[in-house]
């Protein structure tokens, strides 16, 4: 019934719906034969030039041709569209049994690590934890430490001034003069903090570092306890098979003085780099509280003795995890401070 070239493309048509795989290739194919350029449109829009007694044959074939390709449309578009939701739904389900992603582990930096065991230690041992302050003053620091004006104990520790009178402090000592001002004997403390000095950074020095300062004061307290002490204290922090010595030094607020060494670890006391060729590592200075001092805060030196000791927190953790340059710890490497997790 139709007509030769309506037939045709009506039947290019059915291929082409035929061959589409999307609600896309769909649309393209009824933009390509009804859309305002398409093909049939044309030729509808074109039956004028047509001889007259073509026209009814045409035009009858073209609008069914029309209306055949709109009802393969309406058919196929929706299941397209279906489909296509569906994989997509597929696509972007969530699988609840893939593992979690693992939020990064923190972990305690190593000199808060050793600060707490120090701590734990000396907790054991019935001392108490007392903090002064970072901003001190020249009188604490030294003066009220028997380290008077211009004693040449002063350029043992460069110091960073704020003010004729004030300064950073450059050992925790200050807050021995601190507590024993204000409670009477017996006194067992430890004072950990931050201090500074105008150190050139090496391997084992810093301008900030940090010390615990311990201090015990009673009756008949002697050496021998503080020695006792720091053995027993070495034993727990570096394990029952390490070496410590302790060498006469001297210290203003202290008589006897006494610095203590441990082993150097890199060269097992051969003497290296790290512990400028000596064999040993200092980690602490000590000694028995001069009677000076315990007069400056009021005690009676006939009646109370007492020790004292400053120890290096960022030595005393070099030590423990040998660790040879001190300045990584101020580094802030995660590749460093990952391996403490
Ligand atoms: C003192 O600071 C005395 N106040 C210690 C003391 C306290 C003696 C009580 C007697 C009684 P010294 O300057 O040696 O002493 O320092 C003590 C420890 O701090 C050293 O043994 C070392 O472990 C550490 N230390 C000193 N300077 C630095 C530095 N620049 N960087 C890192 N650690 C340091
Ligand atoms: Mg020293």
């Amino acid at each position: 019934m139709g007509h030769p070239r309506v037939d045709a493309i009506a039947q290019e048509a059915r291929e082409a719906v035929a061959a589409a795989q999307s609600s896309a290739e769909l649309e393209q194919v009824r933009v390509r034969f009804l859309g305002r350029q398409g093909v049939l449109t044309q030729l509808l829009r074109s039956l004028g030039t047509l001889a007259p007694e073509e026209r009814p044959r045409v035009g009858a074939a073209a609008n069914a041709a029309k209306r055949e390709l709109e009802a393969l449309l309406d058919a196929r578009l929706p299941r397209a569209l279906e489909a296509e939701r569906r994989a997509s739904r597929a696509r972007e389900r969530l699988d609840l049994t893939l593992p979690g992603r693992r939020p990064p582990r923190g972990a305690l930096h190593p000199l808060t690590r050793v600060h707490d065991e120090i701590v734990a230690i000396f907790a054991g041992l019935g001392f108490s934890v007392v903090e002064g302050p970072e901003v001190e003053t020249d009188y604490f620091n030294f003066e009220a430490l028997n380290i008077p004006r211009d004693h040449p104990a002063r350029d043992m520790q460069d110091t960073f001034y704020l003010s004729e009178s004030t300064l950073l402090r450059t050992h925790t000592s200050p807050v021995q003069i601190r507590a024993m001002r204000t409670r009477k004997p017996p006194v067992r403390i430890i004072v950990p903090g931050k201090v500074f000095r105008r150190d050139v950074a090496d391997m084992s020095h810093s301008p900030m570092f940090h010390q615990v300062e311990g201090l015990a004061v009673d009756r008949a307290i002697t050496m021998g306890d503080l020695k006792g002490t720091l053995e027993l204290f070495a034993r727990q922090m570096f394990g029952p098979a390490s070496r410590i010595r302790f060498r006469p030094s001297f210290f203003p607020f202290t008589e006897p003085s006494a610095e203590v060494d441990v082993l150097c670890f890199v060269c097992d006391g051969a003497g290296c780099r790290l512990c400028k060729q000596g064999g040993w590592l200092e980690i602490l200075g000590s000694g028995m509280v001069h009677p000076r001092v315990l007069k400056n805060v009021g005690y009676d030196p006939e009646q109370v003795t007492g020790w004292a000791f400053g120890m290096g927190i960022e030595r005393i953790a070099m030590l423990k995890y040998g660790i040879d340059d001190l300045r990584l710890f101020f580094d802030n490497d995660l590749r460093f401070l990952r391996q403490f997790a």
